[in-house]
């Protein structure tokens, strides 16, 4: 849009220039100096902890922590399906310090066994989808190290199954912040349809999955969702997305 000139009025040839970020699905000459914020880094070193190594995305946190931050005052409960070693949440939980929010729990479900198979759709299969289990370390040393990692957080419940049969584990009514982040479209959208009424006005749902193209399943489904539910989608160049519960009642398309 606002393409720099030079003095001679040339566009500066942008690939001659290094990119601010590069990493991640994602590359841009945009200002990112919230990476050196030192409460950020502080923040994302703790996500890090049991991580793949070489793993790098501090602007897939950066939403994180900002869509979370926004929850924080409203009424309401945290969660995330699909948390593996919990990079996303270790950030969100050491950035709001969030023992502090002791009126809120933080529920975090995952298999630690992966996706299950019986998940995936035919599709998804000639995709690669189930491919994404062996990216991965899964099992109880996944498991317990999730449970040591954040058990300093006393009002934070770790639920080891599928979802969405563990959904019914969770007695929240209200929630505040749901993080989505499990490869798969029938447990996220069974996820999402279970949490989307349970969100309190202006609740944000993050979507890890939605821009990539391996997800484009997931894409489609969510799409279909929003429609359901009259809702905009803001999808992200970090191939995350994001959906908030209107303030106003929203009537479906078919209404
Ligand atoms: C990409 S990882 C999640 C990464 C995590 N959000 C983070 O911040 O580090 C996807 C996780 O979803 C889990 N998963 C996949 N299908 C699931 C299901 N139906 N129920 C529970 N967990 C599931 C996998 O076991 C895996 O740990």
């Amino acid at each position: 849009m606002d393409q720099k000139m030079t003095k001679s009025s040339q566009p500066i040839n942008s690939m001659s220039r290094a990119f601010k970020y590069s990493s991640d699905g994602l590359h841009t000459f945009h200002n990112c100096d919230f990476i050196k914020h030192p409460r950020f880094q502080q923040a994302y070193k703790y996500g890090l902890i049991n991580a793949r190594s070489g793993i790098s995305i501090e602007w897939r946190v950066h939403v994180a922590i900002w869509a979370a931050s926004q929850c924080a005052p409203l009424q309401g409960d945290f969660i995330e399906c699909g948390v593996h070693t919990g990079i996303l949440s270790g950030a969100v939980m050491t950035w709001l310090d969030f023992e502090r929010l002791s009126n809120k729990k933080y529920y975090l479900l995952d298999t630690f066994e992966g996706i299950p198979l019986e998940q995936i759709s035919t599709t998804e299969f000639s995709m690669g989808v189930a491919q994404m289990n062996k990216k991965y370390d899964f099992g109880d040393k996944t498991y317990l190290g999730v449970k040591e990692k954040f058990k300093k957080w006393k009002n934070c419940n770790v639920i080891r199954g599928k979802v969405p049969d563990t959904l019914t584990q969770v007695k929240s009514e209200k929630f505040s912040y749901v993080s989505i982040d499990m490869n798969v479209t029938a447990a996220e959208i069974a996820a999402a349809e279970f949490l989307w009424p349970k969100m309190v006005p202006g609740a944000i749902m993050l979507l890890d999955d939605y821009g990539w193209e391996s997800h484009i399943q997931q894409k489609i489904a969510f799409d279909e969702f929003a429609l359901k539910y009259g809702i905009q989608i803001l999808s992200l160049p970090t191939g995350q997305a994001i959906l908030m519960k209107p303030y106003t009642i929203q009537h479906g398309n078919n209404e």
